[in-house]
C-alpha cells in the first residue's frame, strides 16, 4: 500500500495570534517540547507503514529555516519531504487541488491531510484501519474529538448518522457538518486531521469548476463597475471545511473517527504551553530518553522536563514540571522554571524565576527577576481538557490575563517583575510591567 501525507502549513499572513513569536520563525517551525510543531506531525506520519512521502503545502517563500528543517527531517524519518508553494493563499483544499498531479504521482491508495496548527497524539494507523473498513467510494475520514458545548462553537461540528451506528461498516458516517456554528450543533468537533481516498479529487474538481464559472460571471459584472482585483481572493480558493465537507456531509461518503487521545489547536502562545505539557507527557511513552532525570551534579527535575544537550544548567536550578529548555541556553544558580518554554540561546541569570511563560530566542533575564503568566488552560489536571479560545483583549479593550511572552533578543533587568505581559522583540526593559503589551 502506498500512502502520502500532506501538511498544510499556511503562510506569512497566518499565525497572527501567535505573535510576537511568529515574527521570528514561521509558526509551523516553532519548537514545542524541543522540536518544531510539524516535526511531531511528520514523526506520526512516518510511523504509518507505507507512508513514503510528506508534502508540505503553504504560501511561505521557501527560506533557509524551512529547507534546513526539511533536510534534517528527511534524514531522521527516512521519508521523502517536499515543500510545494502556492502562488497565493488557496485555502485549505485549493492547494491540494492545485498540486493534485504531484499528490497522485505513484498512485497512492490514500493520503493524510494534517493542519499544521494542531498538536496531538495522532491516531493515524487507527484512522487508516477505520477508513479501510468503510465502503469503497468513501471520500474521507475526519478525526473528531469531544469538546464542551461552548467550545464547539469555534470549531467545525460533526453530527454522526446514529441510524448507521449498529452496522460495523457504516458506523461513524457523517450526516451533518457545520463550520463554527452560531448555535449549538454537536460536541463532536473536527480535529483538522483527515484521511482521504484519491476519489476526493472529484468533488474538489466540481468545486473548482463551479468557482471558476461563478467568478467568470462575476468578472463580467465587475468589469462593468470597475472592480479592484488586487484585493480579491484567488478564484482557485477552496475551503475544505465549508466548500467540501458541508455539501458532502449528507452523501454518506464522509466518516468521523473519534479519538480520546490528547489533541488541541495551537493558535495562541498560551496553546504552545499546553502543547508543550502534553508532548512532554507523551515522551514518557514514546521517547523516555528525551526527558531529563535527577542525579548527582544535575539540576533538580520535577515531572516532565526536556533540556537540550547543549544547554548549560547550574546544578542548583529547579526545573519543572512541564519545562523545555532550548539549544545553548544558560541557566544560573538557583534559577526556577515551571510550565514554560525557554527558547534557544536564552540566558536566565542567577535566582530568576520563570512561571507560565515563553522566553524568546537569545533573550536575557536578569538575576532575581520574576517572569510570570496566567495559564489560560481551564483545567490543567484534567488530562485532555481543550484550550479555551481566549482572545488577547477583553470586550473593553483590556489585555486578558495570559501567559507572559518575552520576544527574541529582549533584555530584562535584575530584580523586576513582569506579569501577564507580552514583550515584542529587541526591547530593553527598565522596570516592572503588569498586564501590558510592550511595543
Ligand atoms: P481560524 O480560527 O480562522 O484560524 O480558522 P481554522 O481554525 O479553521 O484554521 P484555518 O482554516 O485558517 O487553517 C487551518 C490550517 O490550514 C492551518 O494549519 C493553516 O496554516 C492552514 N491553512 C489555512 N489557509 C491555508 C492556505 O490558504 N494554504 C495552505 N497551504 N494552508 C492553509
Amino acid at each position: 500500500m502506498l500512502l502520502k501525507t500532506i501538511i498544510l502549513i499556511g503562510g506569512p499572513m497566518k499565525g497572527t495570534r501567535f505573535r510576537p513569536l511568529s515574527l521570528e520563525t514561521p509558526k509551523p517551525l516553532f519548537p514545542v517540547a524541543g522540536f518544531p510543531i510539524i516535526h511531531h506531525h511528520i514523526e506520526a506520519a512516518a510511523k504509518v507503514e507505507g507512508n513514503k512521502e510528506v508534502i508540505l503545502i503553504g504560501f511561505f517563500q521557501p527560506n533557509e529555516a524551512l529547507n534546513k528543517f526539511i533536510n534534517q527531517a528527511q534524514l531522521q524519518f527516512k521519508v521523502q519531504i517536499r515543500y510545494l508553494q502556492e502562488y497565493t493563499a488557496l485555502g485549505t483544499a485549493g492547494g491540494i487541488y492545485h498540486f493534485r498531479d504531484q499528490i497522485l504521482a505513484g498512485k497512492p491508495d490514500y493520503f493524510f491531510v494534517m493542519n499544521a496548527d494542531v498538536c496531538g497524539d495522532f491516531p493515524l494507523q487507527e484512522m487508516l484501519d477505520f477508513h479501510r473498513s468503510k465502503p469503497s467510494g468513501t471520500f474521507c475520514t475526519i478525526l473528531g474529538t469531544e469538546a464542551t458545548r461552548q467550545q464547539s462553537l469555534t470549531y467545525g461540528c460533526i453530527v454522526e448518522n446514529k441510524a448507521t451506528h449498529e452496522s460495523k461498516s457504516l458506523a461513524g458516517q457523517i450526516m451533518h457538518y457545520v463550520e463554527k456554528p452560531e448555535t449549538f450543533i454537536s460536541t463532536t468537533i473536527n480535529c483538522g486531521i483527515y484521511l482521504c481516498s484519491p476519489a476526493i479529487f472529484s468533488p474538489l474538481e466540481i468545486e473548482f469548476k463551479k468557482n471558476l464559472e461563478q467568478n467568470y460571471n462575476c468578472d463580467q459584472d465587475h468589469q462593468r463597475v470597475g472592480y479592484d482585483y488586487t484585493t480579491a481572493p484567488a478564484k482557485e480558493v477552496i475551503r475544505m471545511e465549508q466548500d467540501i465537507f458541508v455539501p458532502l456531509a449528507s452523501s454518506g461518503k464522509l466518516y468521523v473517527y473519534q479519538t480520546e487521545r490528547f489533541w488541541s489547536q495551537i493558535k495562541s502562545a498560551g496553546a504552545a504551553i499546553y502543547a508543550n505539557r502534553h508532548y512532554l507527557k507523551l515522551y514518557r511513552k514514546t521517547h523516555p530518553e528525551r526527558l531529563a532525570k535527577n542525579g548527582a551534579g544535575k539540576p533538580q527535575i520535577i515531572g516532565d522536563v526536556f533540556i537540550h544537550p547543549s544547554a548549560q544548567v547550574n546544578e542548583t536550578a529547579v526545573l519543572g514540571p512541564n519545562v523545555t529548555i532550548g539549544k545553548n541556553c544558560m541557566l544560573g544558580d538557583g534559577v526556577r522554571v515551571r510550565d514554560s518554554v525557554v527558547l534557544d540561546g536564552a540566558v536566565l541569570q542567577d535566582h530568576c524565576c520563570i512561571l507560565d511563560s515563553i522566553i524568546g530566542w537569545n533573550s536575557t533575564i536578569g538575576d532575581w527577576t520574576r517572569i510570570e503568566g496566567t495559564p489560560n488552560d481551564p483545567n490543567p489536571n484534567k488530562p485532555f481538557a481543550k484550550m479555551e479560545a481566549i482572545s488577547t483583549f477583553t470586550f473593553d479593550g483590556k489585555l486578558n490575563p495570559s501567559i507572559t511572552v518575552i520576544g527574541s533578543d529582549v533584555q530584562v533587568p535584575s530584580e523586576v517583575i513582569i506579569l501577564n505581559s507580552i514583550v515584542l522583540p529587541n526591547k530593553e526593559l527598565s522596570g516592572c510591567y503588569k498586564n501590558q503589551i510592550i511595543l
